[in-house]
């Protein structure tokens, strides 16, 4: 059968290895507790469900692509009180079926794959979705990698005139998954005005700018006015909604008005009772500073055994994760292996890139008990 090339070279997705893993030792009769997988196990709010039932209609049609206004005006309005940006909600902003399929799709519209300026960067170790979405446009990808010593932030300096001369666009993904670290204001600015120079698009994948720790990040939408930036957000982990898929883009209104034009041909908008509830979230901050405070004290019951074993944290400023270095000489993935062994899902570092390599990640989505029994194997393997 004949199938893309850009599908045979995405090979297994690294984290259906851990999935088959975590089977394996529950037949076995194993208890796993799962830092693995960024979902969060936490309830959705009540008041965000109930506006879900509230607007399950006996009928509901197909939702326009362009969503709901009065979704557009709630998150034009959150996008203001949170990040003191003014946006318009008719002509910058379009909501998303969560964030993924938008960050994939991205390339689909901007790329022209038979021009000279196809090269899209993203940043490894990362999320493996918007190098995916790059491929399948017919971009050419290239990765920098994110090194602590420079912040976990791309080395800009590093890229050459003719190289940024092709580029149509750059992912940044700050708060950063895997690593926790976030973008100082000064960075995001200097990539915004080199957006302006050289004639490409910032797309800032900004799914955990509200889960921190001691000060809220910033946003690229902060330096718009510097250069061409699209926001990518979600409710998924502001709001524990990861099963809702409502997320939205927040760009100029050139890029706003070809995402609303290719839209109809691939889907629609949100489910519209989704649509409601998501109105209800971005309208109300008390559930998201319980979703935080949850984070911190699972957090505050690893962090201290970590630290007691000589495990460097490393980033984890902000997002859900612990980017911790993998001590002794053992590789992330025959770490993580160990302790797999004994029910602890983590991820290795390589999973997300040759630069992760050296870290591993713990995912905060285990239970503040099960974090408890987590701290105390982590006390006696380590
Ligand atoms: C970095 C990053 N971006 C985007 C997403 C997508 O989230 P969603 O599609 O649920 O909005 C995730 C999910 O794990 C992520 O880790």
């Amino acid at each position: 059968m004949n199938l893309s090339p850009a599908l045979r070279a995405t090979g297994t997705y690294p984290f259906v290895k851990l999935e088959r893993a975590k089977r394996r030792l529950a037949a076995q009769g194993v208890d796993l507790i799962d830092f693995g997988k960024g979902d969060p196990m936490e309830a959705t709010d009540p008041a965000i469900r109930q506006a879900l039932v509230d607007a399950l209609e006996e009928r509901l049609g197909y939702p326009l692509a362009e969503g709901l206004p009065e979704l557009r005006a709630a998150v034009a309005q959150w996008c203001g009180r949170r990040f003191g940006v003014e946006l318009s909600p008719e002509e910058e902003i379009v909501p998303t079926y969560g964030s993924k399929e938008a960050i994939f799709l991205l390339a689909q519209v901007v790329i022209d794959r038979d021009s000279d300026k196809r090269l899209v960067l993203t940043t490894e170790p990362g999320y493996p979705v918007p190098d995916r979405g790059a491929a399948f446009a017919g971009a050419d990808v290239e990765q920098l990698p994110l090194s602590e010593r420079n912040g976990f932030l791309p080395d800009l300096d590093a890229v050459g005139d003719d190289t940024w001369e092709r580029v149509a666009i750059v992912w940044i993904n700050y708060p950063n998954n895997p690593t926790g670290a976030v973008a100082p204001l000064d960075f995001l600015a200097r990539l915004a005005q080199r957006s302006r120079e050289h004639d490409f698009l910032v797309a800032a994948d900004e799914a955990y700018t509200e889960l921190w720790f001691d000060e809220p990040p910033h946003s690229a939408l902060e330096v718009r006015e510097h250069g061409n930036v699209a926001a990518f957000n979600t409710l998924s982990k502001r709001s524990s909604m990861t099963g809702y898929r409502s997320g939205f883009v927040a760009a100029d209104a050139e890029l706003i008005d070809a995402l609303k034009q290719f839209g109809p041909s691939v889907g629609t908008a949100p489910q519209e009772f989704v649509q409601r509830a998501s109105i209800v979230a971005w309208g109300d901050e008390t559930h998201v500073e319980r979703v935080r405070d949850i984070y911190r004290r699972k957090r505050d019951v690893l962090l201290p055994v970590l630290q007691s074993k000589g495990i460097r944290v490393a980033g984890s400023v902000a997002t859900m994760y612990l980017w911790l270095e993998v001590p002794g000489d053992e590789s992330s993935e025959e770490f993580a292996a160990r302790l797999l062994e004994r029910g602890l899902i983590v991820s290795p570092g390589s999973f997300f890139g040759p630069a992760g390599e050296g870290y591993w990640r713990m995912a905060l989505v285990a239970t503040e008990e099960e974090c408890r029994r987590a701290a105390a194997i982590l006390e006696e393997i380590l």
